[in-house]
């Protein structure tokens, strides 16, 4: 199999070319490794005939690793150091949090919030597919939970239902409602993988729930290969983002919310406690 990098696209994602230039040559053998797995996990998404690892496999990869692969990204380099990030404004709003914290997860989001729209869609569950991966910032293991919980105070309930459950949908296939089983999942838990009980049940308690279709169209947009094809930009989303985001006053992460927390740890990431 022939894997294509893109450069250009490879140099952005270590931070353009002047970043490139200051890492060390171990930094950039890791980047290029790093990159080319990517490419690699991508190919086997499209390609037939298919090899996949078994769940056992996925397990010995763990001690491999320098970081868990739950944890969110704004806490580790991706194939290099981690980078110093912009200061953000006193009372930072979404769309602050969209341009200075969320660019490793940004582009998923906004090319499934776009398919959404496209498909005419209700606001509700467009805004749900915008933000419905947002979390992975700050952590990715049960992330449907976590950006449920991250969104709760400011959003619908519909939302937020949205978000919480299409971690677990996910894993379910409804070809009627036009979601299959992703090849990416075949090879990033093993293709004999069964979700745990937990998953199981809430995906139970969820189908026959009248609000089923809100995450299952969540999970009809997720898109399972990153398109550098499309660029999608946030503009076309701002006025809904005004219409189903409540965004404070004093600014997210200084609204004294349950969840408060959540947005200052993505405001100062390099905070040593
Ligand atoms: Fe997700
Ligand atoms: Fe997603």
């Amino acid at each position: 199999m022939n894997l294509k990098l893109d450069r250009r696209l490879f140099i952005s994602s270590l931070g353009g070319a002047a970043a490139v230039s200051l890492m060390p040559d171990e930094a950039k053998a890791d980047a290029l490794e790093d990159a080319m797995s990517q490419a690699l996990d991508d190919a086997l998404a499209d390609d037939t005939p298919k090899k996949f690892p078994t769940a056992a496999e996925v397990e010995a990869q763990i001690e491999t690793r320098a970081s868990r692969r739950g944890v969110g990204n704004l806490f580790v380099g991706r194939g290099a150091n981690v980078k110093i990030l912009s200061k953000m404004p006193d009372k930072p709003t979404l769309l602050d949090f969209f341009n200075q914290r969320f660019s490793g997860t940004a582009n998923h989001c906004l090319q499934s919030a776009n398919k959404a729209m496209k498909s005419e869609m209700t606001d509700e569950v467009i805004f749900a597919c915008l933000c419905h991966d947002l979390v992975h910032a700050l952590i990715k293991v049960d992330h449907g939970w976590w950006g449920a919980q991250m969104f709760e105070p400011y959003v619908s309930e519909n939302v937020t239902f949205a978000i919480r459950y299409h971690q677990a949908l996910r894993f379910y296939e409804d070809k009627e409602a036009g979601y299959e089983y992703p090849d990416l999942y075949r090879n990033m838990f093993g293709a004999d993988y069964r979700p745990e009980k937990y998953i199981e049940d809430a995906y139970k308690m969820v189908r026959n729930h009248k609000k089923y279709i809100l995450p299952r169209q969540v999970t009809v947009n997720d898109l399972y290969a990153f398109d550098p094809n499309v660029k999608v930009t946030i503009e076309p989303f701002i006025d809904i983002i005004g219409r189903q985001f409540k965004q404070p006053k004093e600014g997210l992460g200084y609204d004294n919310s349950p969840v408060a927390h959540m947005w200052r740890s993505m405001i100062r990431p390099d905070s040593p406690l």
